[in-house]
């Protein structure tokens, strides 16, 4: 069997530049329910009215809700790419907001104890993601195994905190972890404060837990910025439809393009883009 694994990375090699070229961006927090999924949803709606091709994943095995969110029920998830074989074009729901998206639930616990049959299949239908500028990864709240290595396996890791103490401190615990390993370090991880009260507040925040960052653990964080408590994300979840559509001049959409903007403008050099997720794939099957 490992020579099977051995083709498949030939041929991840052979198609490397490709497979770089698919920006892969995680969105995770240590607290739940502090904007996530409204966060990496209306993000991949902003990346999708530049024209880019992108690929929305729900990967919270808890509570999948980017489905809630968009209004869209996906037929498949990706436990049916892994176990039945199913194509992914075929699993790729369309959002209705000119991006692709790809449905929750056990897909990616669903990655343990696969066979070298299944993960040899399961790499190269994601391969066929490279059409993708930018693939989006709603991650659980927390710190549990999957969720770290998809972390440590993504080109930009974006940590969502709130102001309060016990998301602040969440988010911190966090980058401990991702600080642990030098080697499994993402390229680069951002900082967003959401539900601030205002401009300050937020910065107030990002210093904080950046210079603890900084001085604790050694580590560089980029803020982003932040995305202010606004009612109108509330009546957007309540219609299910995008915030940044719902209210194209709300505070919370104003916010988000300029946090998008700076993101935009860190683009990492190192890229490992798909190639790189998926060369973690196979080094733990491995492994
Ligand atoms: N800036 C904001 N202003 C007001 N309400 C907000 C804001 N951001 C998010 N919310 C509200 O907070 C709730 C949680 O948001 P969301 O589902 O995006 O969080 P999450 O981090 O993905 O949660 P979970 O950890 O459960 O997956 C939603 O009901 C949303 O309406
Ligand atoms: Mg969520």
């Amino acid at each position: 069997m490992e020579k099977q694994l051995q083709q498949l990375r030939e041929a991840m090699t052979s198609d490397k530049t490709k497979l770089s070229n698919t920006r892969i961006i995680a969105v995770a927090s240590g607290k739940g329910g502090v904007g996530k999924s409204n966060i990496a949803t209306n993000m991949a709606v902003n990346f999708a009215r530049q024209g880019k091709n992108v690929v929305l994943f729900d990967a919270d095995l808890g509570l999948s809700n980017i489905n809630i969110l968009l209004k869209v029920l996906p037929q498949y998830n990706l436990i049916d790419v892994i176990r039945k074989h199913r194509k992914m074009k075929d699993v790729l729901a369309d959002s209705g907001y000119g991006f692709q998206f790809l449905g929750g639930t056990q897909g990616f616990s669903g990655l343990a104890n696969i066979t070298d049959v299944m993960l040899d299949y399961f790499v190269q239908e994601m391969m066929t993601l490279s059409f993708a500028h930018v693939i989006i990864i709603d991650t659980g709240a927390g710190i549990g195994k999957t969720v770290t290595s998809f972390l440590s396996s993504a080109d930009d890791v974006i940590i969502i905190t709130t102001p309060e103490p016990t998301a602040m401190a969440d988010a911190y615990g966090i980058m401990k972890v991702l600080a642990v390993d030098i080697d499994t370090q993402p390229s680069s991880i951002h900082l967003i404060v959401n539900k601030a009260k205002n401009h300050q507040e937020g910065l107030e925040v990002s210093q904080r837990i950046t210079q603890a960052c900084e001085n604790i653990l050694s580590i560089k964080i980029r803020y982003l910025g932040s995305v202010p408590e606004d009612p109108s994300i509330n009546k957007a979840v309540m219609h299910q439809v995008p915030f940044s559509v719902f209210n194209p001049k709300s505070k919370a959409t104003v916010a988000l393009k300029a946090i998008m903007h700076r993101l935009q403008n860190q683009d990492s050099k190192q890229r490992k883009g798909l190639f790189g997720l998926l060369e973690r794939m196979i080094l733990r099957q491995e492994n």
